[in-house]
């Protein structure tokens, strides 16, 4: 019964088994997937947080790093861990720069910073956020690649950490690797290499004979990797690696509690229980697929990309940004006519799941070999749908469109954050609810308008306030009297 409500519930779902929904799903076949739940399901409850009692998780967990690591061609040295993910994997590579920067540079004691590309994935600033570092955004080229000329200048005594991404997540490009780890070697600054999301694909491209940058280990000044085995390592989600060239960068990653009445409580990664479930089908999901099955797989999702990219350069009003360094398209407008929200309001109609980006305003599709059987169909409907919307240039003001369209144009993003704020905190509180954002302008809304006109961000401070002496009224009303 509750099974069946929970089927029902994940019915009303985005569709990914028909490749409908282009992103957040790594899904390879069918046999794949029932093999996969089976390997999670064998270590549904072992707990990777002790490794003497599962010896089998350890086992598992260091060939899982050993043969990351060496697909990403590091040697003998290169060290590191399993992860829940990308962003864990992420905050962990930071947490250890900052730690190693504080232990070298014992002396000083200013904040340590992160120098990364503007297009680098957030959980660079979440982890910055978390772990007090301040973070120096370095523009891009042209071709959505950072501008290194600019990394250089950023860079000062109190970087920790510089990063880069291969590829980045919004335009699948490749940053220039080989040149910022040269700079990083010549100033001794540890170089992180966010292969979340190619980690997993890149090598097989390069196996298939495409002509692509040095992005891992081969490259000297590349300190450490992250590589996700829950997107294109086909495993089950929860899984990703962080690697290290050699342990003198690991182990700054390591916290260990001796005086706690628990024990003595050593931790490898963020996580205090490690569930075994990923562990285990990252590990079968690598023996299983094997380098045939990775090259199968990646042959197939290039085959997509490249249908893709055809198809889309066929579509009067439509462009395809950036280059194919990796496994995603991303698509915008190539004119005013053409409003690219508008395009994906229509396309989320007939049931096509997209992200939605800004600066410039453009879609991303994140392709897998799974969403070929899908590109006749969705060409067809973005075709139909760029007709439409040229057609009817005031859809540009209606629905998502115009929210999404309003959003990337407020020059306040202060303003945009107090906005998702108001909804996270509708969606996560007691009821559950969205606050209905759109509707009608209230007097409310305009007055806000006018103050960050007049004040730009510095308007945050007095709304923040007046939201919490809302809260101080309310607290008062409640009290007895
Ligand atoms: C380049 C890149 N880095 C990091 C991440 C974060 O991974 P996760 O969502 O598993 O935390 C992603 C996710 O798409 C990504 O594309």
């Amino acid at each position: 019964m509750l099974l069946e409500q929970m089927r029902e519930l994940r019915d009303a779902d985005g569709n990914w088994r028909e490749g409908r929904t282009w992103s957040l799903v790594y899904y390879a076949d069918e046999e794949h997937y029932d093999f996969l739940k089976e390997a999670h399901n064998t270590f549904f409850s072992e707990n990777g947080l002790n490794p003497m009692v599962f010896k089998s998780l350890r086992r598992m967990e260091s060939e899982v790093v050993r043969m990351s690591a060496e697909m990403l061609h590091g040697d003998g040295d290169v060290v590191g861990t399993m992860t829940s993910g990308g962003t864990e994997s992420i905050l962990m590579a930071v947490k250890a720069a900052r730690e190693r920067f504080r232990k070298k540079r014992f002396i000083f004691n200013g904040q340590p910073e992160l120098v990364v590309p503007e297009s680098i994935h957030v959980a660079f600033g979440k982890a910055a956020h978390y772990f007090g570092l301040k973070v120096r955004y370095v523009p891009l080229r042209d071709d959505f690649r950072v501008d290194v000329d600019a990394l250089k200048r950023a860079v000062n005594r109190n970087t920790a950490l510089i990063a880069a991404s291969a590829p980045q997540y919004a335009h699948g490009v490749i940053d220039p690797i080989e040149e910022i780890g040269a700079f990083a070697q010549r100033e001794d600054i540890p170089f992180h290499v966010d292969a979340c999301f190619g980690g997993f694909f890149l090598p097989w491209m390069e196996k298939l004979g495409y002509d692509l940058p040095p992005f891992d280990f081969r490259v000297p000044g590349v300190t450490s990797i992250s590589a996700d085995v829950h997107k294109y390592g086909y495993a089950a989600k929860g899984a990703s690696v962080v690697l290290y060239r050699n342990m003198s960068y690991l182990k700054h990653q390591f916290y260990i509690s001796t005086d706690w009445p628990g024990g003595i409580y050593p931790s490898p990664s963020a996580a205090g229980t490690r569930p075994g479930g990923p562990i285990a089908a990252a590990w079968a999901a690598m023996k299983a697929m094997g380098e045939d099955g990775y090259l199968k797989l990646t042959r197939t999702t290039m085959e997509a990309v490249e249908a893709l990219q055809s198809g889309v350069r066929r579509i009067e009003g439509l462009k395809v940004l950036g280059s194919t360094d990796g496994p995603m398209v991303c698509v915008a407008a190539d004119g005013p006519e053409v409003d690219i929200y508008a395009v994906v309001d229509q396309l989320n109609a007939k049931g096509w799941n997209l992200d939605r980006q800004q600066n410039p305003n453009s879609f991303h599709l994140s392709v897998t070999a799974n969403h070929l059987q899908a590109v006749p169909a969705f060409l067809e409907d973005l075709q139909q749908a760029v007709e439409h919307v040229r057609a009817h240039p005031e859809l540009k003001s209606e629905g998502q469109a115009a929210m999404y369209g309003m959003i990337a144009k407020i020059p306040f993003r202060g303003a945009v954050k107090f906005s998702v704020q108001k909804i996270m905190e509708g969606m996560y509180g007691p009821d559950g609810k969205v606050p209905d954002l759109g509707g009608e302008a209230t007097e409310d809304d305009d007055l806000i308008m006018q103050l960050m006109d007049k004040y730009g961000d510095k308007a945050m401070g007095i709304l923040e306030k007046l939201e919490s002496s809302r809260e101080v009224i309310k607290d008062a009303l409640s009290w007895k009297k």
